[in-house]
């Protein structure tokens, strides 16, 4: 691994080399962005409508500033001069404005100087000069400002002085780009027209200062409130908006319950989220983590430990907050080894869930769970927890089309099978005008000694582990089986020369990076390479197209973004615009604040910032359901108000804001109902409650680096520190079967967690 990090970091720094040299002629505006296509809506500067860097306003301002100076100036030399009063204006719309204004930017901030005149070629310049010198003046005394003011002294002197003072004095330091030489200059390519691909094949990010602990996933709630969640394997979930304020406290706290250690390359902890689709009305949100068995699963030797899938709700009194009063286990799952949990959890189009399971552990899948029916392990599970299924004891029930929903061939929950250890699956939103694409899930397969795969999710399909690994046979003494199961290939794979462990990712559909349309990024966590794949042009094309994705170099990727990144690659998310966000660290374990997020960002060309601005929110739906068919009937008997306003309740980041309701109160609350429902046991305990309060007077007024409570995390592997100290599980295979977990057959009452909820 070591190698492959050295590997990769000379790779980048040649590329950076490489890059310099090849993209010089780079499109740039003067915010450092890349240029865009403005649709027909400018007016005033039309040459650069199809690529450029005015929005409609920009353009409006352009306009009244040639008004301003056509009412300041002589009749007879506006009729002789008024095209330069417009051209000079006009080059702030150019797709190269960075360069004709040799804009430039200081090295600690994005604030960009700019000079007040466009460079103009030599010849240019002195026609420009013995024709029209007296638009000097008013020309500059309409564009200045605080920065130019020495510029514009000494441009005047120049002026002044004399036409080759003037003209040298407004030369530009790479006369490459002179006005109007730049049009047809061959080392620009002698043309403007719309970047259509991205540069070299090249992005750019851009960094946000938070840093988190193994971030693992990042999910937002499509309500239009602009907030990121992302989450730590230790067991928090923290709220960023897109502009990267982060909330000083978590959203949702549940370390205690999680088992993690810091060992680098623990694959257990807090590995999901999903926000319900109607989260808008009815709150809800469903997580994925690994938990300490309770003492009879460890006397019964269970396991190293279990993945709990639970339903959650926000607080209805506090958006930002999860509601510690309400809890639903939807689904356990016993886990024989402590790798190979899986963790991605996604809504459907059609409204269920899909929980993504991993074979369980060790090397070459031990148990074949991958292919056994009845195994809960190393599956794609689809179902329903709108309704509960009375019949089977479940807190949720089986669509009606699922692959095996009679259970006779296989467990009803089963959507696809034959998986080893799927990390991050993507939902394609479909292209933004035709649609294309909806609703398909592609996720990435980590693969064992030789090959990662990617999938596009189907009904039924057997990816085929451990019979093959990628598209190549792994079982080689299973040719009977090979011959006669048939599997669903991958629509990509590749070998571990290039990376060891495939993180899946997202299909853009944003709007700020017209390019990336369609492209599935994704990205290797051992090799940190990133690439994206594009769904071929011939649907008998069984593979997708693959291309790799590089940084660009800084000379494109200016601040505010950057051209460097942490190479272990955790986990890619998206916003609600649709923008794509890739989650790294350069220390993978679970308790070190190495973990960043970045944006993918295109430099070639971006979005027209006025169509973006304004990307479709989806309608917050304000209705409440009253009691539909669908509701479940273990709701509390609290019916939940959606208070959801249009912003979120957003409190400052020195933590003085009066919103958070007063401790003491919420803690009778919470005592009433404690003794009211006897809710013994409930991992959210008064303890625990106190606990999260006062960490959180703690963290008011603070950055929000804190020192990670490291003595909250067990480590089953250390007995000393370990709250449920494990049979030696890794030595002795399991005994039972893991079919899931039968919720009754828990004596403790955690896992009857329904039966002590208040019934409606
Ligand atoms: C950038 O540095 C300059 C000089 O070193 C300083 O005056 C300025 O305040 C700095 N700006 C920021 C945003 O830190
Ligand atoms: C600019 O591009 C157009 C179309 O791609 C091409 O026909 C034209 O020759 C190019 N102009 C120059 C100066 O290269
Ligand atoms: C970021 O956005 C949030 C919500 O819109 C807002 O409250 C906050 O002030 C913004 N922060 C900055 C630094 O602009
Ligand atoms: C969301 O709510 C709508 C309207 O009440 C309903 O038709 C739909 O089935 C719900 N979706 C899910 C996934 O529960």
């Amino acid at each position: 691994m070591a190698n492959s990090l050295f590997f990769i970091k000379y790779n980048l720094v040649f590329l950076l080399i490489y890059l310099w040299h090849s993209v010089n002629g780079h499109p740039q505006c003067l915010d450092s962005r890349p240029p865009f296509q403005s649709h027909g809506s400018l007016s005033f500067c039309t040459d650069y409508e199809d690529f450029g860097c005015c929005t409609r306003s920009d353009d409006e301002v352009l306009r009244n500033r040639y008004r301003r100076i056509e009412s300041v100036v002589s009749t007879t030399l506006w009729e002789a001069c008024s095209h330069y009063a417009k051209t000079f204006l006009c080059q702030t719309c150019s797709p190269y404005a960075a360069h004709i204004f040799d804009s430039e930017q200081s090295h600690n901030s994005t604030e960009v100087v700019q000079r007040v005149f466009p460079g103009l070629c030599r010849d240019q310049c002195s026609t420009f000069y013995q024709q029209c010198k007296e638009l000097i003046t008013p020309y500059m005394e309409e564009v200045k400002n605080e920065d130019t003011l020495e510029e514009q002294i000494r441009l005047e002197n120049a002026y002044r002085h004399s036409e080759s003072s003037f003209c040298s004095a407004i030369l530009l330091s790479d006369n490459d780009y002179c006005y109007p030489e730049l049009l047809t200059n061959p080392i620009l390519n002698g043309n403007i027209s719309i970047e259509k691909v991205t540069g070299e094949g090249c992005i750019c990010l851009q960094p946000f200062e938070a840093q988190f602990r193994n971030p693992v996933f990042l999910k937002h709630t499509n309500d239009g409130t602009d907030r990121l969640f992302i989450g730590e394997q230790i067991g928090l979930v923290h709220i960023m908006y897109t502009n990267g304020t982060l909330l000083p406290y978590p959203f949702l706290d549940i370390q205690y319950d999680i088992m993690t250690t810091q060992a680098k390359g623990d694959e257990r902890g807090l590995l999901g989220m999903e926000f319900h689709p109607n989260f808008t009305s009815n709150g809800k949100l469903y997580i994925y983590y690994s938990t300490h068995l309770n003492e009879y699963e460890v006397s019964q030797n269970f396991g190293d430990h279990k993945i709990r899938i639970e339903e959650l709700r926000v607080n209805l009194d506090f958006p930002d907050e999860i509601d510690v009063y309400y809890s639903r286990v939807i689904l356990e799952v016993y886990q024989p080894w402590w790798n190979h949990n899986g963790g991605e959890l996604l809504f459907g189009d059609d409204g269920y869930l899909y929980i993504f399971i991993g074979d369980g552990g060790r090397a070459g899948d031990p148990l074949n769970s991958g292919q056994d029916m009845f195994s809960m392990l190393g599956k794609v599970h689809r179902i329903d927890v709108n309704k509960i299924d009375p019949v089977r004891k479940k807190e949720y029930s089986i669509p009606p089309d699922n692959p095996f929903a009679d259970g006779i061939k296989g467990l009803p929950e089963i959507y696809a099978f034959g998986v080893r250890n799927i990390w991050r699956c993507g939902k394609d939103r479909g292209d933004r005008l035709t649609k294309h694409g909806k609703g398909r899930i592609v996720c990435g397969d980590v693969g064992q000694g030789a090959v990662e795969e990617i999938n596009l999710l189907k009904k039924g399909a057997n990816y085929g582990w451990k019979l093959k690994e990628g598209t190549s046979v792994f079982c080689s003494t299973c040719q009977q089986a090979l011959r006669e199961i048939p599997l669903t290939e991958p629509i990509w794979d590749y070998p571990h020369a290039v990376g060891k462990s495939v993180t899946g990712g997202h299909f853009y559909r944003g709007c700020e990076s017209p390019n990336f349309n369609g492209f599935y990024f994704y990205g290797d966590f051992m090799s940190g390479r990133i690439f994206r794949l594009t769904e071929p042009k011939n649907p008998k094309q069984k593979r997708w197209d693959n291309k790799e994705i590089n940084m660009c170099g800084s000379n494109m990727c200016k601040p505010p973004f950057i051209s460097d990144y942490s190479t272990s690659i955790i986990s890619f998310g998206e916003d609600e615009a649709g923008e794509i966000y890739m989650l790294s660290t350069s220390y993978p374990s679970a308790t070190s604040y190495s973990g960043s997020v970045y944006k993918l960002v295109d430099p070639s060309r971006r979005g027209n910032p006025d169509a973006c601005k304004n990307v479709e929110i989806p309608t917050t739906s304000t209705t409440i359901p009253t009691t539909t068919s669908t509701s479940i009937k273990t709701e509390t008997t609290t019916p939940f108000k959606p208070v959801f306003p249009t912003k979120p309740v957003v409190r400052d980041n020195s933590g003085s804001s009066v919103t958070i309701a007063p401790f003491d109160k919420r803690l009778m609350n919470y005592l009433d109902y404690y003794k009211k429902h006897r809710r013994r046991n409930n991992r959210r305990n008064f303890q625990t409650q106190f606990k999260q309060e006062n960490r959180r007077q703690q963290w008011k007024g603070r950055t929000y680096a804190t020192t990670p409570p490291t003595k909250y995390v067990k480590d089953s592997r250390q007995k000393t520190i370990s709250k449920t100290p494990r049979k030696d599980a890794i030595s002795k295979p399991p005994q039972l079967i893991f079919h899931g977990i039968n919720i009754q057959r828990c004596k403790n009452d955690r896992c009857s967690l329904r039966k002590i909820m208040p019934q409606k």
